[in-house]
This record gives C-alpha cells, sequence and structure tokens, in this order.
C-alpha cells in the first residue's frame, strides 16, 4: 500500500503539506486537505505499479453483488461516462451490470442521476484534459445536488498524480477507484453513502482475475469479450503498463464458454480483449496454449465474424498466421500497431522490433493471407525525433500499404521513462508531421478503397447512416464502413453489396443480394 512510510512516490507525486490526519483506523486514514475529509484505504504508486511479481494469479468465480447490497440502487439512477479504449468500454458493461444488480437504473440525463461515473483514460494529456473539465462541469450539479455520488475510476486512477491532484483541487469528488478493484464498486458505493468523505482505494497490483461478474453489453450485434488483462511491454512512452498492471489471461474454457454464449445470444460479431493479445497464454504455468490454439478454437464456434486487438508486433507467431490464414469467421483484418518506421526511435520506445522485422512479419502475413487489411497506430514527435526519422515513418506507411490508422502526437507521461528523455522539436514541427502523415493515410485509405470498385462484399447491417434514414451503414469484415439504399428490417444481417463509389473515409455501394438469400 502506498501509504508505507519511504514510499518515494508519496513524497513525489502527493502533496500532504497541508493535510492533517483526522483518524487512523484498521489501516485507513482520514485527512483533511483544504477542508475536506479524505478517506485513504489504498492509493496508487508508479513504482509498485511497475513492479512484476511472480506471484500466481488464481481465478475467483463471483457473484458479484452481495445479497445485503442489492437493494443499495432500489429507486435510484446511475450514469457513467466513458472515455478511452475498449478495454474501457468493456469495463463500463461490467460496471453498468454491478449497477442494475443492485436496482439502480440506467438514465442518460445527468440531472436524474444519483450516482455519476467517469470511467477515464490516461494515455495521452487531451485524454485527461477532457476529464478534468468535465469534473470543473460537476461542481455545480454537485452544489445543487449534494445527496449526488460523483466518482471517478479507470486509468487516470491508478496515477498517483491524478489522485493528488483530485484531493487538492476538486473536493467534490466522493470516490476515487481503480482499474483493479471494480468488482468492489459495491462496497466503495456503501462506504460513499454513509460516509460524508471522498473515499480513495486505487490498488497499485493487479488482483486476481475474477469471472461471473454481470455484465450489462451494450445493445446490438457486436460483443467485447475480454481474454487478457494488464501489459508487460514497457513501450517507454506508455502509462498502461503502469494503470493496468501485469499480463494475466484469461483461462481459455472461461473465455470460450463465454463466446459460445454471445453466439446463443445471437450476437453477430466478438472482438477479442487484451493490450497485446499475441501475449495470451504466456502465463500460463500448467499448459502450452496461445493465442493461436484460442484462435484457432474459437473458429469452430458458430459466430459469424471474430476479431481482435490489439496486436503486437514481437509476439505475432507463425502458428497465429497459419490459423488466421483460415479464414471461416476469423476476418482478415489485422491492427498492428507499428508506431514508428525508425529502428532508433523503436530502439528508445523499446518496441523491441527493427524496421526491417516489422516489414517482414507484414510481408508474411500478406503472403499467408493475400486479402488481408492491415491497419496502424503511429505516434509522431517522439522525444528528439528527426526530419529523417519522420520521413521514415511515412516510408514504412507506404511500403506495409496500412489502409489506415491512428495517429498521435507524443503526449509525455508522468512517471514514464519517455518523459525524461530530452525533446527539442517545436510542437509546431509536430503538428506538421502529423498533417502530413494524416494526409498519406487518407491517400492510401482511397486506394485501397478504389481497389474495390465492382467488387462483392459482404456487410454487417449495423443501422441507419447518420445523416440519411434512407441509407444504411454498415462493415464489411475488413472494417470499412459502408453506405447503401435498403430496407430498415436489413438492420442486423448480413447483405451482399456491390462497391460503388468508393471514398476516403467510407465507401457507397449497392445491394446485390437481399438478406433472407444471403448465405450465412
Ligand atoms: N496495446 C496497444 C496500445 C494501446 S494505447 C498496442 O501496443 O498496440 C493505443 C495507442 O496510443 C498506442 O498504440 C500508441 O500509438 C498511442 N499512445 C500510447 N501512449 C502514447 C503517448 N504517450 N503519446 C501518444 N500516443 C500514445
Ligand atoms: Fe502501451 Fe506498449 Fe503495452 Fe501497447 S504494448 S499497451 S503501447 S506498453
Ligand atoms: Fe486509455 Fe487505459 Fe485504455 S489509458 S487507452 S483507457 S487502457
Amino acid at each position: 500500500m502506498a501509504s508505507e512510510k519511504g514510499n518515494k512516490d508519496y513524497a513525489q507525486y502527493f502533496d500532504f503539506s497541508s493535510a492533517k490526519v483526522i483518524k487512523q483506523e484498521d489501516g485507513k486514514t482520514t485527512y483533511r486537505i483544504n477542508g475536506r475529509d479524505i478517506t485513504m484505504l489504498s492509493a496508487p504508486s508508479y513504482s509498485d505499479e511497475k513492479k512484476r511479481g511472480k506471484e500466481e494469479i488464481k481465478v475467483h468465480y463471483e457473484n458479484g453483488v452481495p445479497a445485503e447490497l442489492s437493494g443499495l440502487g432500489r429507486g435510484k439512477k446511475y450514469l457513467i461516462y466513458t472515455y478511452g479504449c475498449q478495454m474501457n468500454e468493456h469495463d463500463t458493461e461490467i460496471m453498468r451490470g454491478l449497477f442494475e444488480a443492485m436496482g439502480y437504473e440506467a438514465t442518460e440525463e445527468r440531472k436524474d442521476a444519483d450516482v455519476i461515473l467517469l470511467n477515464t483514460c490516461a494515455v495521452r494529456e487531451n485524454a485527461e484534459d477532457k476529464v478534468f473539465g468535465e469534473l470543473g462541469h460537476m461542481k455545480l450539479l454537485k452544489q445543487q445536488r449534494p445527496e449526488l455520488i460523483l466518482g471517478v475510476c479507470g486509468c487516470m486512477s491508478q496515477e498517483a498524480s491524478v489522485v493528488n491532484r483530485i484531493m487538492h483541487k476538486h473536493p467534490h469528488v466522493d470516490l476515487i477507484f481503480g482499474t483493479h478493484n471494480i468488482h468492489r464498486l459495491p462496497h466503495l458505493l456503501q462506504d460513499a453513502y454513509f460516509g460524508k468523505e471522498m473515499v480513495v482505494e486505487v490498488w497499485s497490483k493487479e488482483g486476481d482475475i475474477i469471472e461471473n461478474l454481470p455484465k450489462k453489453r451494450a445493445e446490438g450485434l457486436r460483443a467485447w469479450v475480454n481474454i487478457m488483462y494488464g501489459c508487460d511491454k514497457f513501450c517507454t512512452y506508455c502509462i498502461v503498463p503502469y494503470t493496468r498492471g501485469k499480463e494475466r489471461s484469461r483461462l481459455p474454457e472461461d473465455v470460450i464458454a463465454e463466446v459460445r454464449d454471445l453466439a446463443r445470444q445471437g450476437y453477430k460479431e466478438i472482438t477479442l480483449l487484451g493490450q497485446n493479445v499475441n501475449a495470451y497464454g504466456k502465463d500460463f504455468e500448467d499448459r502450452n496454449y496461445r493465442f493461436g490454439d484460442l484462435m484457432d478454437d474459437i473458429r469452430k464456434i458458430d459466430i459469424p465474424r471474430v476479431r481482435f486487438t490489439t496486436s503486437h508486433p514481437r509476439d505475432f507467431d507463425d502458428h497465429l498466421i497459419e490459423v488466421l490464414a483460415k479464414g471461416g469467421n476469423l476476418v482478415e483484418h489485422i491492427h498492428l500497431p507499428v508506431q514508428s518506421g525508425s529502428t532508433d526511435i523503436l530502439k528508445r520506445m523499446s518496441r523491441k522490433y527493427t524496421r526491417e522485422r516489422f516489414l517482414e512479419l507484414v510481408g508474411r502475413i500478406r503472403k499467408a493471407i493475400p486479402n488481408v487489411v492491415l491497419t496502424t497506430d503511429i505516434i509522431v514527435g517522439f522525444p528528439g525525433e528527426t526530419e529523417e526519422q519522420f520521413e521514415e515513418t511515412m516510408s514504412i506507411v507506404r511500403e506495409a500499404n496500412f489502409s489506415s490508422a491512428f495517429t498521435f502526437i507524443y503526449s509525455p507521461r508522468e512517471g514514464t521513462p519517455a518523459a525524461e528523455m530530452a525533446d527539442d522539436v517545436l510542437y509546431e514541427v509536430k503538428q506538421k508531421r502529423l498533417q502530413r502523415l494524416n494526409e498519406l493515410i487518407g491517400e492510401l485509405s482511397l486506394a485501397n478503397h478504389l481497389e474495390l470498385k465492382g467488387q462483392i462484399v459482404e456487410v454487417l447491417v449495423e443501422g441507419e447512416s447518420k445523416n440519411n434514414p434512407d441509407v444504411l451503414s454498415g462493415r464489411t469484415r475488413t472494417n470499412k464502413l459502408i453506405h447503401f439504399q435498403g430496407k430498415k428490417e436489413w438492420i442486423g444481417q448480413f447483405v451482399q453489396v456491390r462497391v460503388t463509389e468508393p471514398q476516403t473515409w467510407y465507401i457507397k455501394a449497392e445491394v446485390v443480394t437481399e438478406p433472407e438469400a444471403a448465405a450465412i
């Protein structure tokens, strides 16, 4: 626990100069800071979060909400705002499940909510700024309705500097918890209701894997399934290994049972989630079963489409490629973050591959799966990135022929090694690089789409297009956005369409086979 004496994070990131200790019992301390009482059950620490212990991870099969708390939310409403990646979206689904098991009802209106949670993302500064902006807005709401419970959870809560800032600047927050103790939500809510203090419970060390927590998935055709948690890669710019803990894989039988259940419920597409899905199974001590084996087993389940995100190039082995090449419900789209095209920058990012190794992997994938679509993530303006090094990123994007990419300007994250690196590149230069990169990605995306002209592709119809209710929209197996004229009844079904007008970020098409006849 971070309150242990001698923990350097405590002195470095927490400012207790104006704090008075009010109470100390059962290992918890209540402080008074600027007139606000704050009970610290446990607080995050970057140095503890960095540790990777050898302890065995246990799996617990729980029921979620203890009977005595199952009526806590009767007559009350909850609202969760979610920032960040699919992992967070899925965590929100678990929290929704817990809320509803306590009798809460969902609301979209903040004025009706009895509990509001911000499920936050720490990956870049602008993600954090959004959350702090929102917390500012909530101050008035809390003044108007003091009985409202306002909580902050997710990856930002795992940062000592963020918790310190909330304790000093946002006294209207009632509850701070992290990514490892979501299952504690019912107990934490109870604490927040019955005490008047702000409650802080953030675990620095990941806990065991907890199965069977209730989940309230977003209604629709697609569902997320966690296959592993955490990340051990420690890319030098990235906060995720600190906020999400060490790599832990769910047991294959639990993943497979969940996928089977989703298939029975009628979901059409699942996305397997992990920060680095290719590391799946590396932590199993009693069996030799990896991501390729999992995909090979999931391939046999009767669910039309299976995706995964995100894969790290380093653990992308030949067995996985071989399995993906079998196709079927395994779609021919791979999101493979490259981050940079310069071997020198990749080394300083600690990505553990070179430009050549990455291109060689792309070559192997394309050989085995000729119609594969590759997308990627790229960071521009890593500390000290030269013009030549940026040009190497531009050229790898062309050589790998990515269809699309998420592109970011490097954002220093407190506590990570890259934040200590000298950076003499002007922000305006980074912005120009981002703009040039995005123009190139646009050109490649259009070129990729033009190649599809006249071809017939399968679309999973998701709904009406945002701008025009006469137009339906959906996604191909390769995740391309398609717009076409059709009937509302087709929503949720597979339709064969012919590509007519490819655009840069979407594709217009016309129907060839109506759903009844479509072979699914
Ligand atoms: N586990 C995934 C990445 C999750 S974070 C992977 O390794 O592929 C999603 C993306 O955010 C990363 O791929 C990276 O491109 C970007 N990112 C992470 N940290 C960043 C930082 N400090 N500044 C800018 N972009 C960052
Ligand atoms: Fe971050 Fe690297 Fe882990 Fe991805 S693999 S989450 S970029 S540390
Ligand atoms: Fe953000 Fe945490 Fe995901 S930092 S990207 S929400 S793992």
